[in-house]
C-alpha cells in the first residue's frame, strides 16, 4: 500500500470528520465537527492511500494544537481500523513532531489510552498536572470528565532536560514546562479549605 502524508484539503473534512466521530462514539477520542476540522485546517495532517491512478482514500489524520508557544499537543489522532498496525499512526504522530519542530516548539505532548504507542515514538509519561491546564480546556466535553483515565505524555524536542545532560552539555535555561502557564491551577489549590462542620 503506497501511503503519504500531507496537510488536510477541505475535501478531506466530510470522511475524516465521520471517522473521528466514530471512534468518539466508542469513547476513543472527542468528537470534531466540520467547522471545528475547517477553522483548524493548517493544522492537520492526514495519511491516504494511493492508488496507481493517483486517486486517494483516507486512512488517518492527526492535529497540531498550541497550547502555549513552547508547548504543542497532539491531537484528534485517528487510523481507520484497515489501516491500523502497519505503522500510519506512527508516521502520522512522526510528521506532527516534524510539524511542531518546523513551527518551533520545544515539546508535544498527548493525552492518550495508548502510552506504549507514544513511548514507542519517544514521548514519557508525566504527571498530567505538570502540564499546561490549556491541555485540558477540551475536557469539560468529555463524558469520561470523572473518570478520565488518559495518560499524559510529552517529548522533549529541541531542548533537554538537566538530568539528560552530559558533562559540556547545552541546557536550556527554562527547559522544563511554563509554570507561569499553570500558576491559576496552583492559587486554586492554595486556597484555604473550608470546614462546614466545626468541631
Ligand atoms: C492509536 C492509533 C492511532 C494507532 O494507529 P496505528 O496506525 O494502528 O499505529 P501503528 O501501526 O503505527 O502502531 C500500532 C502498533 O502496530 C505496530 N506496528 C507498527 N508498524 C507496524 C508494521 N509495519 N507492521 C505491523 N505492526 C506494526 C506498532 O509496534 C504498534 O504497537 P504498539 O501499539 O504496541 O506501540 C489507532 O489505533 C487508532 O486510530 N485508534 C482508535 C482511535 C484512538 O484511539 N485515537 C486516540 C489515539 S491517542
Amino acid at each position: 500500500m503506497a501511503v503519504a502524508i500531507r496537510q488536510g484539503q477541505p475535501g478531506d473534512i466530510p470522511e475524516l470528520v465521520e471517522m473521528i466521530n466514530g471512534f468518539a462514539g466508542r469513547n476513543l477520542m472527542l468528537p470534531r465537527t466540520p467547522e471545528a476540522v475547517m477553522k483548524t485546517l493548517p493544522d492537520w495532517l492526514v495519511a491516504v492511500e494511493r492508488e496507481t491512478d493517483g486517486t486517494e482514500s483516507l486512512l488517518g489524520c492527526g492535529s497540531l494544537v498550541a497550547l502555549t508557544p513552547e508547548l504543542a499537543e497532539v491531537r484528534s489522532l485517528a487510523v481507520h481500523e484497515r489501516g491500523q498496525g502497519k505503522g500510519v499512526g506512527s508516521t502520522v504522530v512522526e510528521n506532527l513532531v516534524a510539524l511542531a519542530k518546523a513551527r518551533e516548539f520545544s515539546q508535544v505532548c498527548a493525552l492518550t489510552l495508548r502510552e506504549e504507542f507514544f513511548q514507542r515514538l519517544g514521548f514519557e509519561i508525566v504527571d498530567r498536572w505538570s502540564i499546561s491546564p490549556k491541555l485540558w480546556q477540551e475536557c469539560i466535553y468529555c463524558p469520561k470528565f470523572h473518570r478520565c483515565d488518559e495518560v499524559a505524555v510529552v517529548k522533549y524536542l529541541t531542548v533537554r532536560r538537566p538530568e539528560e545532560a552530559g558533562p559540556g552539555k547545552h541546557v536550556a535555561a527554562n527547559p522544563l514546562l511554563k509554570w507561569q502557564a499553570w500558576q491559576p491551577l496552583k492559587l486554586a489549590y492554595s486556597y484555604k479549605p473550608i470546614h462546614l462542620h466545626e468541631e
